[in-house]
């Protein structure tokens, strides 16, 4: 993949139809707070509601059309030093390197865009290989195991807790 196609921006109304593409897809859900949609009228209030409204999320793009997303989502009060992450994208593209790519590009400009944010953090089902070894790619650091930490797809579970802090390197592999 030509990295130069894959581009990184604010989702727009406009994106319905290539977001529905993806978002209703259940393999790419699986891992995610949020549940498959299913319909383009509830893709366009998504957008509306969630996606566009967000303090930082972005649209993947390739060749500007929608693919997936990153978002990353500060906290408040004394929490407003870390952020989460999560992302994800369409299982057409899966291992292609795209993701990786686009967390890289979020986290090379994400600390300059919200000055108070000093760290990053991502949670991961244990058997979400693919995600940890994205997170790895990037430089994340594996921090810890998470004994029934949340619930997915109503189901606790546990994580794996990954840091990335805005003195540490992107990994250049
Ligand atoms: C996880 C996800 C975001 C990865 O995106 P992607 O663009 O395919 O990721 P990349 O191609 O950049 O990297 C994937 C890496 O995982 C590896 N991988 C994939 N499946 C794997 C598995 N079952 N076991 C071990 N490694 C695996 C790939 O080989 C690749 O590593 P490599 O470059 O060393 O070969 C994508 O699969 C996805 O959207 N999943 C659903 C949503 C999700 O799980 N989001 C994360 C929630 S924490």
């Amino acid at each position: 993949m030509d990295p130069l196609r894959i581009s990184l921006r604010p989702f727009k109304l406009s994106d319905v139809d290539d977001f529905l593409k993806w978002a209703s897809d259940d393999r790419v859900t699986r891992y995610l707070r949020w549940n498959t949609i299913t319909s383009r009228e509830e893709a366009l209030t998504y957008l509306e509601k969630v996606a566009i409204p967000h303090p930082w999320r972005r649209s993947i793009c390739l060749d500007n059309r929608s693919i997936g997303y990153i978002s990353i989502r500060p906290g408040s009060g004394d929490d407003r030093c870390r952020a989460r992450v999560g992302y994800a994208v369409s299982s057409e593209y899966w291992g292609q390197g795209i993701v990786t790519a686009a967390l890289k590009m979020a986290v090379s400009k994400v600390f300059d865009e919200i000055p108070e944010l000093v760290r990053l953090e991502a949670m991961v089902e244990l058997e979400n290989k693919a995600s940890q070894r994205v997170l790895e790619k990037v430089g994340f650091l594996k921090e810890g195991l998470l004994r029934k930490y949340g619930y997915c797809k109503g189901e606790i579970r546990d994580m794996f807790v990954y840091g990335f802090i805005s003195t540490d390197e992107i990994s250049s592999n």
